[in-house]
């Protein structure tokens, strides 16, 4: 899958390493780098806040894609901002007012990201994309690694038709490995997160195994 660009996540590294981390996949081919942000209101888990995430920042030579998996989002994107997110990513579901916070995300400067839950259909970004620099296409219900991935090969399409010639990545999140990407890749998705098919079998130790995985997908 070649002009697809693979974006590890750091919820499947070594908590207790992550520059090292970090360093590890980008020098084995991620090409962003996805930070999940957890506030165990939105979704059942709790990860990390803008100070580890501007800790992160200094190691990502890359992009750094943080994605919001909390509610409400507005009181922090100057936050996130300020860490050197490069895209913020909030999702539809976390409140009324999702145009109100991708304008916000803009203001800042930054790329803003829309993300849709598996319940969410591809119509809720519709009157969004002028507004939005990515749509994240949830195929697990968010909140861990790890789940088995939820086909939405059909959102996908229709996010792709939507769209058109506009410049938003599709972006697919949960349970991507080699088996499930080229279903993806076929409906029109270009950026695909993936944790624990990118970080099985490796470690900052011994880190050829990320770069395998991340050219299996
Ligand atoms: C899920 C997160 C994903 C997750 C992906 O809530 O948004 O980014 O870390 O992990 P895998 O690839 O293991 O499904
Ligand atoms: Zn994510």
């Amino acid at each position: 899958s070649h002009q697809i660009k693979i974006a590890p996540s750091i919820l499947s590294a070594d908590f207790a390493d992550f520059g090292r981390e970090i360093q590890a996949i980008e020098a084995q081919g991620a090409d962003w780098v996805h930070v999940d942000v957890m506030d165990g209101h939105f979704v059942p888990n709790l990860t990390f806040g803008p100070p580890a995430v501007a800790a992160f920042r200094k190691h990502v030579k890359t992009v750094m894609d943080v994605h919001l998996m909390i509610a409400p989002v507005d009181p922090y994107i100057e936050a996130f901002a300020t860490a050197g997110a490069d895209i913020i990513t909030a999702h539809v579901e976390a409140g009324p007012h999702i145009h109100r916070t991708l304008q916000a995300i803009r203001a800042t400067g930054k790329k803003a990201g829309v993300a849709l839950n598996p319940g969410t259909p591809a119509d809720a970004v519709a009157h969004l994309l002028d507004l939005t620099d990515l749509v994240c296409v949830m195929t697990v219900n968010p909140g861990f690694g790890g789940q088995s991935f939820i086909d939405m090969t059909a959102k996908v399409r229709a996010l792709r038709a939507m769209i058109g010639d506009r410049p938003i990545h599709i972006e697919i999140d949960g349970g991507v490995t080699p088996q499930t990407a080229p279903l993806v890749a076929a409906a029109g998705a270009d950026v695909l997160v993936a944790g624990s098919a990118v970080f099985k079998g490796g470690s900052v130790a011994n880190p050829a195994p990320y770069g395998a995985n991340i050219r299996a997908i």
